[in-house]
């Protein structure tokens, strides 16, 4: 039963105040200090989360510590063996967790049951990789000047307690993906996450402590970042940071964290380039997709189409005409409900409106919605959008696109690169020869030829540059970011 197997994480009263994870035992809060979980969907309280003391923060901090050393000793099969049963869990929760994940952060029952499944996967996937990392050995004299003999044997080693800190647009998925591979690695991990979506993280954390984690190897640490983000990242125990989230918050966690090793991925603007050869249904479709899917809030969302002016208007034209068929914006627990819901909120939607406005003052034209009703954003489309306007200038976090027009495929080509962010871009032609060459002159993560951008399938790399991130995720390069070599050298005798 989930309610038995749930228990101890919260009170069980309506609505239920949540705990935090010292370690060993799920506790209130001391201060009585929370912050409300609120539903996007209906302004309800999903629950509520302890806002944590410094000191209960240093307890965390030193539990975690202590016990590391003792679980990056215990056999891989066995740690392995604890991260499977984990994902199992998941899986038998799979109806609970996306009923949790819908009411609070407003998915649709498929999102969310995508993101629980690909979760539990992904969390299967990392414990078999981690099988398959393995240390080397290399001998002296390859270097000019050396003989034979002096050995260094490197191994891949835990860097102790990695703190996770996890966004709301994937609050289980991307909280797993930081705590499979810290554990794989033989870490301690310590949870920090969202405030909305941190009922649906604490309950993952559940999990991994029902699975099997030891006492302290695994715990949480919640509050409002604004509140316990500083003294957390800085904190002498944590030994490296894993990252999803908005890039200033990025770059305050960065000079916070000092030299720490980092993991990051922030946020994305993600172009789109069409070529005049492009099957423009297909991309239109794409477009759509990746620009609407989770009502915009997906780091790897489409934000801008670069394109001539001659396709942009058969483009927009298809575009809008394909909108009423791929998307109706609604209640996410609704059936009819496709792609578009609410924002996280409603202050996050009156950002969004306001980008809107100040682009459509600056000159953009709205061809498609533009509209806020309460946490609700019309499924909207911009035309006459230049880069600089705030709604592709910053990162918006809604269902819009924007349509830029180029006089030339080079002229894309500078705006991508220089855009503050460099997470993905796509390009759409039928020559798939020409799309290559043309990926090849954008400096962003990764580039998609004839598809959205999006960080799937799991095993991929995925990467940022520039404001867009910091080191590479994708299975075997999380756990190999969450490790570090440590080469022993064997000298000759003397
Ligand atoms: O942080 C990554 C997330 O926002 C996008 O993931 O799978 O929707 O491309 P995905």
């Amino acid at each position: 039963m989930p309610a038995d197997f749930f228990s101890d994480i919260s009170n069980q009263q309506t609505p239920p105040q949540y705990r935090y994870f010292d370690g060993s035992t799920w506790k209130p809060g001391s201060s009585g200090k929370t912050a409300d979980v609120i539903s996007p969907i209906d302004g309800s309280v999903v629950g509520t989360t302890p806002i944590l003391t410094q000191e209960e923060i240093d307890g965390v901090m030193a539990a975690a510590s202590a016990a590391q050393s003792a679980w990056e000793l215990t056999p891989l099969n066995k740690r392995v063996g604890v991260v499977h049963l984990a994902a199992d869990w998941i899986r038998h929760y799979l109806d609970y967790l996306v009923a949790l994940l819908v009411r609070e952060v407003g998915k649709s029952a498929e999102e969310a049951k995508s993101e629980i499944i690909r979760t539990a996967d992904l969390i299967d996937y990392f414990a078999d990789e981690v099988q398959s990392i393995q240390g080397m050995t290399l001998d002296s004299d390859n270097f000019p000047g050396f003989e034979k003999g002096r050995i260094a044997m490197i191994e891949r080693v835990a860097y102790g307690t990695v703190l996770a800190i996890a966004p709301f647009n994937y609050p289980v998925n991307l909280t797993a993906s930081k705590i499979a591979p810290a554990l794989l690695m033989g870490n301690s991990v310590v949870v920090k996450p969202p405030t909305q979506g941190g009922i649906s993280a604490l309950h993952l954390v559940r999990i991994f402590q029902k699975a099997g984690v030891p006492a302290g190897v695994i715990s949480t640490v919640t509050g409002n970042g604004e509140i316990i983000g500083d003294y957390v990242v800085s904190h002498p125990a944590v030994s490296m940071v894993a990252f999803t989230g908005n890039s200033d918050t990025g770059v305050a966690i960065a000079g916070k964290a000092a030299m720490k090793p980092l993991l990051f991925e922030c946020g994305g603007n993600n172009p789109v380039v069409v070529m005049p050869d492009a099957d423009l249904q297909v991309a239109a479709r794409e477009i759509i997709k990746g620009a609407f899917a989770y009502s915009g809030q997906r780091c790897t969302g489409i934000k801008y189409v670069l394109t001539t002016p001659a396709i942009r208007e058969q483009l927009v034209t298809l575009v809008l005409k394909t909108i009423p068929e791929m998307v109706h914006p609604g209640d996410p627990r609704s059936p009819e409900t496709k792609l578009v819901g609410p924002v996280i909120s409603e202050a996050a939607a009156k950002k969004i409106e306001e980008a809107i406005q100040t682009s459509v003052k600056n000159g953009a034209k709205c061809v498609l919605g533009g509209k806020r009703d309460k946490a609700m954003i019309e499924p909207t489309v911009l035309t006459g959008v230049i880069p600089s306007m705030p709604i592709i200038a910053k990162e918006t976090f809604g269902p819009v696109v924007s349509f830029v027009d180029v006089a030339s495929f080079d002229e894309a080509v500078a705006i991508i690169n220089r855009s503050s962010y460099g997470l993905q871009a796509s390009v759409f032609t039928k020559d798939e020869g020409s799309g290559l060459v043309f990926g090849k002159k954008l400096n962003v993560g990764t580039v998609q030829i004839n598809g959205s951008p999006q960080r799937g399938p799991d095993h991929f790399p995925f990467l940022g540059v520039k404001r867009s991130g910091v080191g590479v995720q994708g299975v075997r390069y999380s756990l190999e970011a969450m490790s570090r070599l440590r080469p022993i050298v064997l000298n000759k005798p003397q």
